[in-house]
């Protein structure tokens, strides 16, 4: 099956578990710089999109925002509140949570300036939809394997001037290599959450330079996140989302399990939280 059908399938079947333990929100939370920071899971991920436009550097007017890889548009509300005047157009692979992304739209009074579309990033072109003030990406880069192609998008997406937002997951630097057992819990999580190989954060500013991204940061913010995981498992080991795990079927019940290689792969340092920002030259 097609990595895209595999991410679209994934989604549609684990899309209303986690929309009822967790919420709209489908990204790790932010627990400050050095992840000591106590404060409610759900409040730090919103806190997540705050430290992102913080460290992003969005610029002050957004008038058109692009949420790339959209889940049921969590972000793109939040950006559309605090963004009174902006549009935004959010795309997801999965029909399920574009059509719970609407009726969110619809009940937060935001559908006339916020759409939430079925549609692979890839097929997005400026010609059709226009460009944008901020491209975000909040944990959507890692399901797609093209990074170079991405981040090309992107480029063209943004108007001059524009910036890129992502937070995605990634390996940890390299040298020293890999080793097996890093491998192996990588390679797990990857086969389990449907991801192609993970790169390093270097990876993806090197290519945000290459295509002609300006002002590209990269930050690693492991620290900030790594206390998500133990919460996320904690609701796994719940009995009352037990029944919602059974109805979700095979893939949510083995994400599910892929919980535990998320935890080893930040104890272990094999993972690393990848945050990248860029602007567009101004012309
Ligand atoms: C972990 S979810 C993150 C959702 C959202 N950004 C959030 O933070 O709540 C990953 C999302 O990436 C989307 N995605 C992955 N590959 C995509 C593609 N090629 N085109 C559009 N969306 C994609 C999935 O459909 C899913 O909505």
């Amino acid at each position: 099956m097609q990595l895209n059908q595999k991410i679209k399938d994934f989604y549609d079947a684990s899309t209303p578990l986690w929309l009822n333990t967790w919420g709209e929100q489908m990204h790790h939370g932010y627990y400050g710089p050095d992840g000591n920071r106590e404060v409610d899971h759900q409040q730090a991920q919103v806190d997540m999109i705050e430290a992102l436009l913080e460290w992003g550097q969005c610029p002050i007017k957004v008038s058109r925002f692009l949420d790339a890889g959209c889940g049921v548009g969590g972000s793109s509300r939040y950006l559309a509140q605090r963004f009174p005047d902006a549009v935004g157009l959010g795309v997801t692979l999965s029909p399920v949570q574009a059509n719970n992304g609407q009726r969110y739209n619809r009940e937060a009074g935001l559908s006339d300036r916020l759409t939430i579309k079925a549609q692979d990033l890839f097929t997005l072109s400026p010609e059709d939809v226009g460009t944008f003030d901020i491209i975000w990406s909040m944990e959507s880069a890692e399901h797609m394997a093209d990074k170079q192609g991405l981040m090309d998008l992107f480029y063209s997406l943004l108007r001059p001037g524009g910036q890129l937002l992502m937070a995605t997951w990634c390996h940890r630097e390299e040298p020293p290599a890999l080793s097996g057992k890093e491998q192996k819990i990588l390679g797990n999580i990857c086969k389990l959450y449907h991801l192609p190989p993970m790169v390093a954060i270097s990876t993806l500013g090197k290519a945000a330079k290459l295509s002609g991204f300006s002002n590209v940061a990269t930050d690693d913010w492991s620290k900030a996140v790594e206390p998500f995981w133990g919460a996320v498992i904690e609701s796994g080991l719940d009995p009352r989302n037990w029944p919602g795990l059974i109805k979700a079927g095979m893939s949510t019940i083995k994400g599910a399990w892929a919980m535990r290689y998320m935890r080893q792969g930040f104890t272990s340092g094999a993972i690393a939280y990848g945050m990248v920002r860029a602007t567009k030259p101004a012309g």
